[in-house]
């Protein structure tokens, strides 16, 4: 029996989310290797948190160091050496006034979940607001302050204000517009008073890699800042060297008062961060308790990962090889009349598929859904997002090289050359149209 059709005898379905009928057995660099042994070129680092790759030999060597000798298994029970210096790494790095504290989890999801919790015990506020297109998690609580299409399964948390994030290429609202809506929320409906937190994707990415408008995010901060409302900046996707800065709100120039890492900052183990003002995160012992979080296997990965960014200079080649790989994109819209707009920022690329570039109309969804089920049959693995179900999203591993982007660049070509021509059936790709 293959390893698809055994994961689909005992993996709950609540928990997959498959794009092609891929089954792995290993990788290696920036390779996937399926079943039977073919390589794949990985295009989307498992939705961001291979950032460094497969097997990197920094991670291997820190993680079976730490492992071999550990350290204990809990923060919570005592201190060790790898997240006592992978918070000290973390406050180094990131930009922000005042003293500070760490919290340490083992996803975006727990990290975004634990803010919401502090902040309300904290502030004695109950009340946040964030945007439509956001993914903050898979928890209750940041389910609940989410604003994607595949997240209305579950109800919005009573108070939440859930704004529209203006997209420069389909502007249903411009930036104007949804400060006008804040303000009048302010003035009525929501006093500022009783709202603890915003949290803002610099880069609303599962939301369809959508750029801010400049100046709007800005904005809102400043709004927010004049009510004593905390601004949360969730750089779990897009964080980390990605976007060509180390920090995706510097893009923005936000300053935030606590900001969120997951993803990346393991490089593929279960690692997430929280840095948040002292008086915040000290807010009283035991209340945001994991007992394996900060475990030093982790946090040895999350070091080495910061290591290799400045070792290997990713910052500035998410820049570079993400201006070549997206120029490459936008070169192909001569050649592909779905190609409406391609957008992001380094190495964090939407492709946003329209069947009329002159409405903005987009595909609709098995259209996306083949192109992905194409490229992977061709070599090439990346998954699509977006309100709509019509953004091709790129997210690879930051040490893609440059031939490696042109082989993506040729692989993503060829399949929607396939799929116009009609190669790719609609019962094909139907079991893999997942949101
Ligand atoms: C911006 C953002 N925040 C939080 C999360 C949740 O992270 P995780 O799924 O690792 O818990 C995600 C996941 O996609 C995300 O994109």
């Amino acid at each position: 029996m293959s390893l698809r059709e055994r994961d689909a005898r005992v993996i709950a379905n609540i928990a997959r989310l498959r794009f092609s009928p891929l089954g792995l057995v290993g990788g290696a660099g920036n390779r996937l290797i399926e079943e039977g042994g073919r390589q794949l070129l990985d295009l989307s680092a498992s939705f961001g948190p291979a950032i460094l790759g497969h097997g990197h030999p920094a991670i291997t060597a820190a993680v079976s160091a730490a492992c071999a000798n550990m350290a204990g298994a809990s923060l919570a029970a005592h201190p060790n050496e790898d997240a006592v210096a992978l918070a000290e790494d973390l406050l180094r790095l990131t930009p922000g006034g005042g003293e500070r504290r760490v919290w340490f989890g083992h996803s975006g999801s727990d990290a975004n979940d634990c803010v919401m919790r502090v902040l309300q015990a904290a502030t004695g506020r109950s009340r946040f607001i964030s945007f439509i297109g956001s993914w903050h998690g898979g928890m209750s609580g940041p389910i609940s302050i989410s604003g994607h299409t595949a997240l209305t399964h579950t109800l919005p948390r009573a108070g939440l204000l859930l704004l529209p994030y203006p997209d420069p290429y389909r502007p249903t609202f411009s930036a104007d517009e949804v400060l006008k809506q804040l303000d009048y929320h302010f003035a009525t409906t929501c006093p500022p008073s009783q709202v603890a937190g915003i949290f803002i994707e610099p880069l609303l990415d599962d939301g369809g890699l959508i750029v801010p408008p400049a100046g709007f995010l800005q904005a809102v901060q400043q709004r927010c800042r004049r009510h004593g409302i905390q601004i949360i900046v969730d750089e779990v996707k897009v964080g980390l060297a990605r976007s060509g800065r180390m920090h995706c709100f510097e893009h923005e120039g936000l300053e935030p008062d606590v900001v969120v890492f997951g993803k990346g900052l393991g490089g593929g183990l279960p690692l997430s961060a929280i840095l948040g003002p002292q008086h915040i995160m000290d807010h009283a012992p035991a209340f945001a308790i994991q007992t394996t979080a900060g475990n030093p296997v982790a946090c040895a990965a999350g070091r080495a990962v910061l290591q290799t960014i400045a070792d290997e200079g990713l910052i500035e080649r998410a820049r570079r090889i993400g201006a070549i790989f997206s120029d490459g994109l936008r070169a192909l819209r001569a050649r592909h009349p779905m190609i409406g707009d391609v957008r992001g920022r380094g190495l964090a690329v939407g492709v946003d598929l329209v069947a009329d570039r002159q409405s903005r109309e987009p595909v609709p969804v098995a259209m996306t859904a083949k192109v992905v089920y194409r490229a992977y049959q061709l070599g090439a693995v990346f998954f699509y997002v977006g309100l709509r179900g019509n953004v091709l999203e790129f997210t690879p591993p930051l040490t893609l090289t440059e031939a490696e982007a042109e082989e993506g660049l040729a692989i993503v070509d060829q399949a929607m050359t396939d799929v116009t021509r009609g190669l790719v059936s609609d019962a094909a790709v139907a079991p893999f149209i997942m949101w």
